[in-house]
C-alpha cells in the first residue's frame, strides 16, 4: 500500500503547474462542495465539474487518489500478462486511469479518453503536455456523452469512479459498451459498501457473459463477502502541503479506499498467466513476530484467516512485504 505508483511525482508537478493561477480561496470552496456532492451518491443530474474551478479542484484533491487506485488495479492486470496496445477511457475526465495506464503498460502505443466535460479534458491535455510519457503526452481528449461514444474500439476499456454518477440502467449501457469496445475491461469505484455493490454488478454481468475475472478475485463464484462485508482496497497517497491546506487536513498521507473489477472477453485469456499465490490479502497482514496472518479471499470461493509462519522460509519472507490487496504469496 505505501508503493508510490509510477508517474505519481510528474502527477503532482503536472497538477502544481496547472492550479497555479486559480485562487486558492475558490480552489478551497470547490473543494468543499465537490466532497459534499460526492458524500451524497446520487446519480448527476447535470455535470458535477461544472466549471473550470471545480475541474481544478477535482483534479488537485481528487486525481491524485483515482490515480493511485487505479495504478494498483492496472498493475495487478499487468501482471496477470495483460499487455494492451491502447486505452480508451470512459468518463475520463482529467485522465487519471491514462496516466496510471501509461505507469502500467509499457505496451501502451494509443490512449484516448472521452468525457462529456470539455474543461476536464482540456486540464487532461494540459497535464500530459510535457509528460515523460511519450504515449501519454500524445493521448487524444475528445468530448462524448455516454450513449453516444464515438465508434472506437481498445485491447482495453477502462471506467473510472463514473458509475456512481448515473442511474442504474445508464451504468448497465455504460459497461455493456465497455465491453463491446474492449478486449479488457476494468471498472474502478470508491471502496464504500456501495461502490462495492456497483462493482459486484458488473462482475455478475462480466460472468454471466463469459468473461474471465483478471482481479481482484481469484474465483468467479459469487462473492464470499456479498451480505456482510465490502471487498475493498487501499492506496496510500503522500499528500503535499498544497494537497493537506485544500483539503484541511493534517496528515501527510491519505488512504484511497477502492472496489474494482477487470476481466478480458473469451478468448484473450489463453495468452494470460493464470493468477499466482493462493488468495487475495482483504486486509491489513498482521505482522507478528515469527508469523504473518492474512484475511483473504481464497481460490475456491471462500475467505478466511492464512497464517505464514517464519518456517516456511522464502514464502514467510514474501509474506512480510505483502500487502492488502495482493496475491498471498
Ligand atoms: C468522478 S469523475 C472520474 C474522472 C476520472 N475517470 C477519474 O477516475 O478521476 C466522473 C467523470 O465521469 C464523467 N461523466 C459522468 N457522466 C457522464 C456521461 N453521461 N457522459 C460522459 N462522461 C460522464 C464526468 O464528467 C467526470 O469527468
Amino acid at each position: 500500500m505505501s508503493r508510490t505508483p509510477a508517474y505519481a511525482a510528474e502527477l503532482r508537478a503536472a497538477l502544481a503547474r496547472a492550479v497555479r493561477g486559480v485562487s486558492e480561496r475558490d480552489l478551497a470552496r470547490a473543494t468543499e462542495a465537490l466532497v459534499s456532492r460526492y458524500r451524497s451518491v446520487s446519480p448527476a443530474a447535470a455535470p458535477i465539474l461544472a466549471s473550470p474551478v471545480h475541474v481544478a479542484a477535482y483534479a488537485a484533491y481528487r486525481m491524485p487518489a483515482t490515480h493511485a487506485a487505479l495504478s494498483r488495479a492496472l498493475g495487478d492486470v499487468a501482471d496477470r500478462g495483460l499487455a494492451p496496445r491502447s486505452l480508451l477511457d470512459l468518463g475520463g475526465g482529467t485522465g487519471a486511469a491514462a496516466w496510471a495506464a501509461a505507469g502500467a503498460f509499457e505496451s501502451l502505443e494509443r490512449v484516448t479518453v472521452l468525457d462529456q466535460v470539455e474543461d476536464a479534458l482540456a486540464l487532461g491535455r494540459e497535464l500530459v503536455r510535457g509528460s515523460p510519457s511519450e504515449v501519454l503526452a500524445r493521448a487524444t481528449f475528445a468530448r462524448a456523452v455516454a450513449g453516444d461514444w464515438p465508434s472506437l474500439e481498445a485491447d482495453l476499456v477502462t471506467v473510472s469512479y463514473v458509475l456512481s454518477e448515473l442511474d442504474e440502467p445508464s451504468q448497465d449501457a455504460l459497461v455493456a459498451d465497455a465491453m463491446h469496445r474492449g478486449q479488457a475491461v476494468v471498472v474502478a469505484e470508491p471502496g464504500t459498501p456501495d461502490g462495492y455493490a456497483r462493482v459486484l454488478r458488473v462482475r455478475s454481468t462480466l460472468i454471466e457473459a463469459g468473461w474471465t475475472i483478471l482481479g481482484p478475485c481469484p474465483h468467479a463464484s459469487a462473492c464470499p463477502l456479498a451480505g456482510s462485508d465490502w471487498c475493498h482496497f487501499a492506496a496510500r497517497i503522500n499528500r503535499s502541503a498544497e494537497h493537506r491546506r485544500l483539503k484541511g487536513a493534517e496528515l501527510s498521507y491519505e488512504d484511497e479506499k477502492f472496489s474494482w473489477v477487470g476481466a478480458v472477453r473469451p478468448g484473450v485469456v489463453d495468452s494470460l498467466a493464470p493468477q499466482s499465490g493462493s488468495g487475495r490479502i482483504l486486509r491489513h497482514p498482521l505482522k507478528r513476530k515469527g508469523f504473518v496472518e492474512f484475511q483473504v479471499c481464497r481460490p475456491d470461493g471462500t475467505t478466511g484467516r492464512e497464517v505464514v509462519s517464519k518456517k516456511a522460509g522464502r514464502r514467510y519472507r514474501a509474506a512480510r512485504d505483502a500487502e492488502w490487496g495482493d496475491t498471498l504469496p
